[in-house]
């Protein structure tokens, strides 16, 4: 049986108060929220998830004092983006406290911290007064929900309440940049494109694959290659090659309009004016509706690499991954 849906703060800030899995919207996606400091909590939000427990989570909180609590310095470029892009789609990586359960960060010496840009977000957490951490609400490595009937269908039997915020403004995961050494690194291109932090910061580090490697000494255990994927296999390829599949039912994902339709079964233009904001936020429900209908193979136009494009177009090279 499903849990409910509903807009009820106080009723989810009281599930979460007493160690339950709440639902709720941000401003990027859709989070699966625990109080962060509850370690049984904790653990039946991985399994809920089925996320492997070398995958450290996002600590939501309402406000920078309640750092204090969770890191033990908070450098001054940190301070810098916290004022400028707080509550925002930025996670900022900074080393931990020993309040912080092992859990939560999987065993490493940082956590990852964010505050949500959703009314709603702050005022659940301002209630219940905790820290939560909050994984995007689906099922490890699948599409992210940006609708609350999105995480009802994927995981409404397993949660006890989603906090129904309405469709995510970004429609894309936060970026998550790693600040406890020297040199910022980019961990996640996401909701707050790079350019940005570069024109307050200075440069910044762009983690690469092969410092990502497959176990659990990578910076970001979470950026497996095989993530944000579809049911369906999906491929990314450029206007101009030809379709070497010969897969009956093709759908297509692209940006903005396309001459050449006749070959695919369904189409779903993301922005046709080419306004990656508009298109990052109906980007998985795009990606969702195209799963739904039984194609074959879906298409993928890689987008212009700046801006959120490059977080478009890390979700879409996770997608395209084999198994
Ligand atoms: O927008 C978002 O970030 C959403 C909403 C709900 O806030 N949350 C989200 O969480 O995307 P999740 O669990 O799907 O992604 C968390 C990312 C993973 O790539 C994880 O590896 C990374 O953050 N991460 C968490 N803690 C980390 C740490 N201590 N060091 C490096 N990377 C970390
Ligand atoms: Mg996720």
């Amino acid at each position: 049986m499903n849990c409910c849906i509903g807009t009820d703060v106080k009723r989810a800030a009281r599930i979460l108060r007493t160690g339950g899995l709440v639902a709720f919207a941000t401003e990027t996606v859709y989070g699966l929220g625990a109080d962060a400091l509850n370690t049984g909590a904790v653990a039946r939000l991985f399994d809920v998830k089925n996320r492997p427990r070398f995958d450290p989570l996002i600590v939501h909180v309402a406000d920078v004092s309640r750092l204090e609590q969770l890191t033990t310095s908070v450098p001054e470029t940190a301070r810098k983006l916290a004022e400028r892009f707080w509550p925002g789609p930025l996670t900022l990586v900074l080393p931990k406290t020993e309040a912080v359960p092992d859990l939560i960060t999987a065993g490493l010496s940082t956590i990852a911290v964010r505050i949500p840009d959703h009314p709603q977000a702050l005022e659940l957490l301002r209630t219940a007064d905790l820290p939560v951490a909050a994984p995007s609400a689906n099922p490890f490595g699948q599409l992210s929900p940006t609708q609350a009937e999105h995480v009802a269908d994927q995981l409404g039997d397993r949660i006890d309440y989603i906090l129904d915020g309405g469709p995510c403004r970004v429609g894309v995961e936060s970026t998550v940049l790693q600040l406890s050494d020297d040199v910022p690194l980019l961990l996640r291109p996401g909701g707050l494109p790079v350019e940005q932090i570069e024109s307050l910061i200075g440069p910044v580090r762009v983690a690469e694959e092969a410092e990502q490697p497959t176990t659990h000494t990578r910076p970001s255990p979470g950026m497996l290659p095989k993530h944000y994927a579809p049911a369906t296999p999906l491929v990314v390829q450029s206007a101009n090659v030809p379709l070497l599949s010969t897969a009956a039912r093709v759908g297509l994902l692209t940006l903005q309009p396309v001459d050449e339709t006749s070959q695919f079964t369904s189409v779903e233009v993301l922005s046709p004016s080419g306004d990656l904001t508009e298109a990052a936020a109906g980007f998985f429900a795009a990606l969702r509706r195209l799963d739904a209908e039984q194609l074959d193979l879906i298409v993928a136009r890689p987008f212009p690499e700046h801006g959120l494009g490059r977080a478009l177009n890390d979700r879409l090279r996770r997608a395209a991954q084999k198994p």
